[in-house]
């Protein structure tokens, strides 16, 4: 069974678990990692063991700072440029792998570029104390709902692993935006904690969407993010025995009859709702209900990660097998 550890006390606990090559779920500005040595193959196939995901799927591998960073990676100017503006914070950035790298190979999954990722708080801290990266992916078990609450960690793996570091409600509740720079095309490879709108503003150029993102972003699997019951999107009316999942000041018709109702964010915020969003869908799971109904939720700021993880978690549920 895992501790569960406040965070201000954890630092010497974590390191020291850390260095002996164990898997240890902590906290994170976007979501909760279950981090492991970048460094240590065998720590590396634990994340992958723990969370039951399939090895073709590349981890983040995330870093205390700069120096760290370019000793693992090379940086093209415009990823440095994003470095320099969004780090730390929910960016990632997939980059060439640098020379020498000391990333185990098991972490890109072979392939030849790295991502990279500068958190803020309890894990930076806790890279500087290692003295080492950690590879961490959300918390969950693969195709389960992320974690945004050591409790969620708690109840999904709390019986594989020995230490859960408690930093109270991730603020920012979805995972990083990913991105790749390439012959100065900046492309999204995943939307996330840092909308694009707010990059494309910063840097002067566009950001590349693509409809098909392949092998490339293979943590897209369809079915992703997965409550129990089954999630039925865009919902203007409320039927029999649903549960709602709403979002702004005005209700579907029917609400009143919803068995349980949250609302994502009372006021129509985006980035209240990305912080609410996992949260409130396993809470609504847990009323044992067969289907989730949830709101529309415009795609504006935080709205375009929260809709993709909405519309992973409303996919069928054997896609993941099929979707690339
Ligand atoms: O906010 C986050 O990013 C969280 C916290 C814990 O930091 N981490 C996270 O990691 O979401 P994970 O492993 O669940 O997501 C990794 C994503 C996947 O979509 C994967 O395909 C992509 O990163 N990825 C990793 N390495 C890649 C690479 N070399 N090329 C392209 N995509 C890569
Ligand atoms: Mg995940």
């Amino acid at each position: 069974m895992a501790r569960i550890v406040p965070a201000i006390d954890a630092l010497e606990e974590a390191a020291e678990r850390l260095g002996r090559g164990e898997v240890v779920a902590l906290p994170t500005e976007t979501v909760y990692g279950l981090a492991g040595d970048a460094t240590d193959g065998e720590a590396v196939a634990r994340i992958f063991a723990t969370k039951g995901r399939p090895s073709f799927n590349p981890l983040i591998v995330h870093v205390d700072g700069m120096a760290m960073a370019q000793s693992l990676a090379r940086f093209d100017p415009i990823s440095l440029d994003l470095a320099s503006r969004f780090w730390p914070g929910p960016l990632t950035l997939v980059l060439p792998l640098a020379e020498g790298s000391p990333v185990h190979p098991l972490v890109s999954a072979g392939l030849q570029t790295v991502a990279l990722r500068m958190p803020h708080g309890f894990a930076a801290a806790l890279i500087t104390r290692l003295g080492r990266p950690i590879a961490a992916p959300s918390a969950n078990s693969s195709g389960r709902l992320t974690p945004t609450t050591a409790a969620a960690v708690e109840v999904d793996l709390g019986a594989r692993i020995g230490l859960i570091v408690d930093g109270g409600q991730a603020p920012v509740g979805v995972e990083s935006t990913i991105l790749k720079v390439e012959g100065g095309r900046v492309r999204l490879l995943r939307p996330g904690g840092l909308s694009a709108e707010v990059i494309e503003v910063a840097l002067g150029r566009k950001v590349e969407r693509e409809a098909h993102q392949g092998i490339e972003a293979p943590g897209m699997m369809l079915s992703h993010y997965a409550p129990g019951a089954a999630v039925r999107l865009n919902a203007t009316e409320i039927r029999d025995g649903e549960a709602l999942l709403a979002f702004g000041p005005s209700r579907a018709t029917g609400a009143d009859k919803a068995v349980a109702m949250l609302n994502l964010s009372e006021r129509g915020d985006t980035i209240e709702a990305a912080a609410n969003l996992f949260s409130h869908m396993a809470a609504l799971d847990r009323s044992g209900v067969a289907t989730i109904a949830v709101e529309p939720v415009p795609m504006h700021g935080l709205g375009e990660a929260v809709n993709d993880r909405l519309m992973r978690a409303a996919a069928p549920r054997d896609a993941g097998a099929l979707a690339p």
